[in-house]
């Protein structure tokens, strides 16, 4: 979308767990980059991406292994700046006449401290504030003997070369992981390298939305595009750039399958049609959603018929639009970054079974994905500068089969009523404490088992429900929310008093893994 309005960093991915730090570090600071497996860049690849300055990741190969995962030789031949990190080290070291060693008995995982040799680089200007640096290492072999050219510009006790560099081609490696959150420094280092590579920093949101717009209107022309809104951000953020960028050439489908949290309807189909003036179809299939639940209770079966139903109803309602040739999805990035699986098989993510995946195909649509070059945070920034309300952007995240999966074995409409009033009071509880903030998602699940209770002078047999708060950053793992005791009997209180149906109430604290975030 971009291409080429901005100077480019190519990152070229060896597979370590921590490349997307690096990109975020230097999206930080305004540097357009993008990640790239290493088997993916070849000599036309270069070529066509053009990059100002190359970053190559660490990962968990050995340079001795057959096979090993090496970057194009022309790499060195481009003239632009390069920086290597851990294994990236090795690659430069082997590649250009240095040496690399196995591991043995000189393994370092964990905190280091890196001295610095006295010889002044421009890589390192403001990084040593005291006499020795914290920086994170996770490195088996080690480079023994360092490439011509390069000189030694810190040492730490098990890695003598932790930063070499050779300032003439400003290439530059360094044993560490300089974007990990151990590396408190490691920020000074990118902005360094961003800074003698030229970049201007000119990366911003605002350039990003207006940019953004441009390429929208310059794929869509003047044909329609249909969008599936969930209320969530991403798909928020997605229709209102869209809207902004075609008007009314724009119809978002919204489908109501009467697993929806309290209010939840009525807000989205508010906040879009009236506040934001957008053609919105409000597809009330509740009836149809529910019946074909009923007495259903394997999560996998639900789930199916969910979004099964979910791509008929859309398909239904788009037909109304008429003659739609695209399909808009809040794809964020890290979705489409293709990652380096070293066991041959897919990397294992947590895939939603419900979003419109398989409709584009099925109903001959192109696709709008006007998020696909962001991180979920830069998603909530270029919401805010698109001016969405700060309570729709910091939204906790919602699952595509909604309330269907919060509510373990049979659904019923009594249940689900039920389930929404608990989940709002509980929800008001976490605001009211200033909690929701610090929460990456959190809300109840009604168990399907009803319990023996006394309230005033009677027995109840009521619903039993759990309490769920956790923290995450992806939400591939995850722990629980350690919850005062206090704000936790006062919770229950609130819900026995305030919902009837339930009269006893749990706190779950299962991590992730080895639970999942929900409960089916
Ligand atoms: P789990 O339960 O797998 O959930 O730990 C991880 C995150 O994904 C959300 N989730 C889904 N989102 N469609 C979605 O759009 C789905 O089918 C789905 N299943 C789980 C869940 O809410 C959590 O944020």
């Amino acid at each position: 979308m971009t291409e080429h309005t901005h100077d480019r960093l190519l990152i070229i991915d060896f597979g370590s767990q921590v490349t997307q730090l690096i990109a975020r570090r230097l999206r930080e600071l305004n540097v357009y980059c993008e990640i790239h497996p290493y088997n993916a860049v070849d000599d036309a690849f270069l070529k066509k991406f053009a990059p100002k300055a190359v970053i190559f990741s660490g990962g968990p190969s050995s340079v001795f292994a057959a096979g090993a995962p090496m970057p194009p030789e022309k790499i060195f031949e481009l003239g632009v700046p390069i920086l290597g990190i851990c294994y990236g080290q090795q690659v430069m070291m082997h590649c250009l006449g240095g040496h690399v060693e196995r591991g043995q008995g000189t393994a370092e995982f964990g905190r280091a401290f890196v001295a610095p040799t006295g010889k002044p680089l421009d890589l390192l200007e403001g990084w040593f504030i005291t006499d020795r640096e914290q920086v994170w290492m996770s490195h088996g072999d080690h480079v023994s003997k360092i490439a011509p050219g390069f000189e030694v510009y810190g040492t730490s006790p098990n890695a003598p070369f932790a930063i070499t560099g050779d300032a003439s081609r400003h290439f530059y490696a360094v044993q560490f992981h300089p974007e990990v959150h151990h590396t408190p420094n490691g920020a000074r280092l990118y902005e360094n390298f961003v800074r003698l590579a030229g970049f201007k920093g000119d990366w911003t949101m605002r350039a990003y939305r207006d940019e953004a717009i441009a390429s929208i209107r310059e794929q869509v022309g003047d044909q329609k595009v249909i969008c599936g809104l969930s209320g969530g951000v991403d798909s928020s953020v997605a229709a209102v750039l869209i809207h902004e960028a075609i008007g009314d050439q724009l119809t978002c489908v919204f489908v109501d399958h009467g697993l929806l949290r309290k209010g939840e309807a009525e807000e989205v189909v508010t906040m879009f049609r009236d506040h934001y003036n957008m053609p919105l179809i409000h597809a009330d299939e509740q009836e149809l959603f529910l019946g074909e639940l009923d007495g259903v209770s394997d999560p996998e079966t639900k789930r199916k018929i969910i979004g099964r139903l979910f791509i008929d109803v859309f398909q239904k309602h788009a037909k109304d639009v008429g003659d739609a040739t695209f399909l808009a999805q809040g794809t964020l990035y890290p979705d489409v970054i293709e990652s380096v699986s070293f066991s041959g098989g897919p990397s294992v993510t947590i895939k939603s079974h419900h979003n419109v995946g398989g409709l584009p195909e099925k109903m001959g649509l192109k696709l709008v994905e006007p998020l696909r070059e962001l991180f979920k945070d830069e998603v909530r920034e270029l919401g805010r500068e698109l001016g969405l309300p700060p309570s729709f952007i910091g939204r906790h995240p919602f699952p595509g089969p909604g309330l269907a999966i919060r509510c373990p074995g049979e659904i019923t409409r009594e249940k689900l009523a039920i389930l929404r009033e608990a989940d709002a009071v509980y929800i008001d509880q976490i605001r009211r404490h200033n909690l929701y903030d610090e929460i990456w998602q959190a809300f109840v699940a009604i168990l399907p088992v009803r319990t023996v209770g006394v309230m005033g002078d009677g027995r109840t047999y009521d619903f039993a429900c759990a309490l769920r708060a956790v923290t995450s950053v992806d939400g591939m793992t995850a722990d629980y929310y350690p919850f005062s005791h206090d704000f936790l009997g006062e919770t229950a209180t609130r819900i026995i008093n305030e919902v009837p149906g339930i009269n006893r109430v749990t706190y779950d604290i299962t991590s992730k893994p080895p639970g999942t975030i929900e409960w089916e």
